[in-house]
């Protein structure tokens, strides 16, 4: 690290520095090296952050004029629409704000996957991650109880009633999940209170994220390590934050087009209908991210076994390190995994179109295949590949392949009788 290397010019910044070494981080985090090759898909840690922190601003205006109760909750929503100043904005960036987050989130994960970026030495960085990933879809669901609609109040209830599962103990945690009998007020403040607090526990758990970053280093999309730090690298500032800028842009373009256009496209309409407990909507679903674990849960005819897929296929994830130990990363030198990374993506999303359906008929036999394709590829395809695939020869260094094209032709053409 460079704090040992800094010292700031004045005198001032010296003495500050010796005593609180902040100067020497900044310089630390600007010199950051960075190999040369990062494409796009590197630039979605960026634009996570400004989501978070975005989704924290927004959302400390927003529980300035919102009310915690039961009886008020609904009504407070639409005097935020309707009376506070820029109420409407500052609650459809909060609302959109969280679909743009997951979108961004899932394509980081999915970067990692095709890039193997979970990979040794990078473990904990990918653990970190799921971790957080975890919070956020905790923070989302309680977030989305909230406004005290139809939705909130029956999705609140179908998600805390999976609990009382649990062999024993189920209906004795879900009482006190709910501090009552059913989902109402204190349900609601506790989960406001919690909704309120998990997004700086994401904030600390992604400064821990960045730091287990910073001691490997990034990978990149060849997946090789850095050599040569004078060839391979680039510092990071300015020339990874003038790309991670751009990047944001663009997505700031798409995210203002929801918030403008189509503010509600992503929502469900009964959840401008307010919670009562006697009027059971047609079909509870929840939020479009979180389809694919819902279309896993109701696969199962068992309620246990259900919850028991959908928290596997979360966790299955954390031991992917060990699961897939393939000595080469980058699927660009992995012609098999390459093919079986996109059949994944197309189950996920088969799993989230399902997820919406009603759980029936053919929706219910697709759900049922893609569950099983989903743990297959982690549990017994990913294994396998390890050790059958015959991976490409991988380029000397970084600095080859951005010189001279990706990799050198007649690798490929060598290799290709062996694949
Ligand atoms: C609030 C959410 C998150 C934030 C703010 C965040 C931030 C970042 C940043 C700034 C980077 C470096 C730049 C980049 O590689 O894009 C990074 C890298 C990484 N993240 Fe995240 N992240 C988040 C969630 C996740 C999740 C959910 C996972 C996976 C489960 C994950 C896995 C990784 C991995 C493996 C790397 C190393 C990338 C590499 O060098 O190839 N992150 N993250």
């Amino acid at each position: 690290m460079s704090e040992h290397t800094y010292t700031p010019k004045s005198k001032f910044g010296k003495w500050f520095n010796d005593r609180l070494p902040l100067l020497s981080l900044a310089s630390h985090l600007t010199d950051y090296p960075t190999p040369k090759n990062l494409n796009y898909w590197w630039t979605f840690g960026g634009i996570l952050t400004f989501c978070l922190l975005s989704q924290i601003i927004t959302g400390l205006v927003l529980a300035m004029h919102y009310v915690a109760h039961a009886d008020l909750a609904f009504n407070s929503v639409e005097h935020i629409m309707r009376d506070v100043n820029y109420g409407w904005l500052i609650r459809y960036i909060h609302s959109n704000g969280a679909s743009m987050f997951f979108l961004a989130v899932y394509i980081h994960i999915f970067r990692s996957l095709f890039y193997g970026s979970y990979k040794s030495p990078r473990e904990i960085i990918w653990i970190l991650g799921m971790i957080i990933y975890l919070l956020m879809m905790a923070t989302a669901f309680m977030g989305y109880v909230l406004p005290w609609g139809q939705m909130s109040f029956w999705g609140a209830t179908v998600i805390t009633n999976l609990f009382s599962a649990i062999p024993l103990f189920g209906e004795s945690i879900t009482t006190w999940l709910w501090g009552g009998y059913s989902v109402d007020n204190p349900t609601l403040t506790r989960f406001f209170s919690l909704h309120y607090l998990f997004p700086f526990l994401i904030l600390g758990l992604v400064i821990l994220h960045i730091w287990a970053l910073h001691v490997p280093g990034n990978n990149n999309p060849i997946g090789i390590d850095v050599k040569k730090p004078s060839k391979d690298t680039v510092p990071f500032h300015p020339y990874i934050t003038i790309k991670d800028l751009f990047a944001l842009l663009i997505f700031l373009i798409i995210f203002s087009g929801f918030i403008f256009f189509a503010p509600n496209v992503l929502g469900h309409s009964d959840n401008y209908i307010q919670a009562n407990p006697l009027v059971t909507p047609k079909h509870i679903v929840p939020e479009w991210y979180l389809l694919p674990f819902y279309a896993i849960l109701r696969s199962v005819p068992d309620k246990l076994g259900g919850v028991i897929l959908m928290f596997g296929s979360i966790f299955i994830l954390m031991a992917l390190p060990w699961l897939d130990s393939s000595k080469v990363r980058s699927s660009v030198f992995r012609p098999l995994n390459k093919i079986f990374f996109w059949v994944l993506v197309i189950d996920v999303l088969a799993l989230g179109y399902v997820g919406a359906m009603p759980a029936e008929g053919l929706y219910l036999v697709v759900a049922r295949v893609g569950t099983l394709y989903y743990f297959a590829h982690f549990l017994v395809i990913l294994p396998l590949l390890s050790r059958i695939e015959k991976t490409q020869p991988l380029p000397l260094s970084i600095t080859e392949p951005v010189l001279t094209g990706m990799p050198k032709v007649e690798f490929i053409k060598s290799d290709k009788p062996d694949v």
